[in-house]
């Protein structure tokens, strides 16, 4: 009887284990940087930097990414946005689906800007060109939502030699007024091979709002993230508003330089997760050799976010809840 019961609570155990969606780091092996995932609608939705155009994976757990369904969306002619396509980042608002995305010219750097498109009520609707967003070298921009304040642009910019973040309210999906820098990298976290910060990503969790973002130059294996909090009633263009901590998520188990993330609910909605890159280049890389990973995020007992450290590859982890 004790046998029985030993073995059928073991075999009870073993179902669970079988039936609850596993998932294992790397999500994408190559061409995994500045990796963003929507969640909507029965599917993850995947983009990432492959500097020559907009592609979008989906499938309906996060391990079926590695083998998902992949479509182009975008590519583009026009020599003064058609290369250096970096940043892809998915956003919902007012009944649509948007790109927002950075590119410039073939030749250098100097002409990166904030584009973009206009897709329709689900992310697999096909998109068409909307909008540049600043005359100014500008990359990595990303949506910040408030529900007394409205939306924001939130990008990585110029404060001088400082590449810093910037903020401007968003107007429309295409258009934003007047820009601010929010936050320059000033600790010595951020300045490691050269002072950044870029890549932010806005975070909502029990009342409070979060904007992560990456430090140091990422061809360093100090690239990392770091965090400001919104106080929760100041004017969020003003950077007296915001708290700075870090660094987050820093290198480790043979990761290095993880960073430049996204956020994304689980299927239930109970969970937030973060999808970054990694480089096994233990001097960090900047290049198409970042793979894509996953973890969720855990909450310390004073409100604030525990990203804990990329895990080792191949791990078998448990996946998002409500999978
Ligand atoms: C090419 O792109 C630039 C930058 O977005 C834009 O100003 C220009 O109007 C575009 N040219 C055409 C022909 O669409
Ligand atoms: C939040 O920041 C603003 C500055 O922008 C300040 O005036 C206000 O007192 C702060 N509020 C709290 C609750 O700290």
């Amino acid at each position: 009887m004790r046998f029985f019961k030993t073995l059928a609570a073991s075999l009870l155990g073993l179902t669970s284990v079988v039936s609850a969606a596993t998932y294992s780091n790397p999500l994408k092996t190559t061409d995994g940087s500045d990796p963003h995932i929507a969640w909507s609608g029965g599917y993850y939705y995947l983009m990432t930097t492959t500097w020559s155009d907009l592609r979008i994976t989906r499938a309906t757990t996060l391990n079926g990414l590695k083998t998902g369904e992949t479509k182009v969306v975008w590519k583009d002619t026009n020599t003064s946005r058609c290369c250096n396509i970096w940043a892809p980042e998915l956003h919902y608002l007012d009944g649509a689906w948007y790109i927002y995305y950075t590119a410039g010219n073939s030749a250098n750097l100097d002409g990166q800007r904030p584009h973009v498109l206009k897709g329709g009520a689900t992310p697999w609707d096909s998109f068409s060109y909307l909008a540049q967003l600043t005359n100014t070298w500008a990359i990595d921009g990303s949506i910040l939502r408030f529900s007394s304040w409205g939306n924001y642009f939130v990008y990585s910019c110029f404060s001088g030699s400082l590449q810093s973040l910037c903020i401007a309210p968003l107007t429309s999906p295409g258009k934003i007024g007047t820009a601010k820098v929010l936050s320059t990298p000033t600790a010595s976290w951020e300045k490691v091979g050269n002072p950044v910060m870029e890549g932010p990503a806005a975070m909502y969790h029990d009342g409070k709002t979060f904007l992560s973002y990456s430090a140091s130059y990422c061809w360093t294996s100090s690239y990392s993230l770091g965090l400001l909090t919104w106080n929760g009633s100041g004017d969020p263009s003003l950077s007296a508003s915001w708290k700075k901590t870090g660094p987050f998520l820093t290198s480790k188990n043979g990761n290095y330089g993880p960073g430049h993330n996204g956020f994304f609910q689980s299927p239930n909605g109970k969970e937030i997760w973060n999808v970054f890159h990694a480089t096994s280049n233990s001097n960090g890389a900047c290049d198409g050799t970042r793979y894509t990973m996953a973890q969720i995020v855990n909450w310390n007992s004073d409100g604030s976010p525990n990203f804990g450290s990329p895990g080792k590859l191949g791990t078998t982890l448990a996946g998002p809840s409500g999978e």
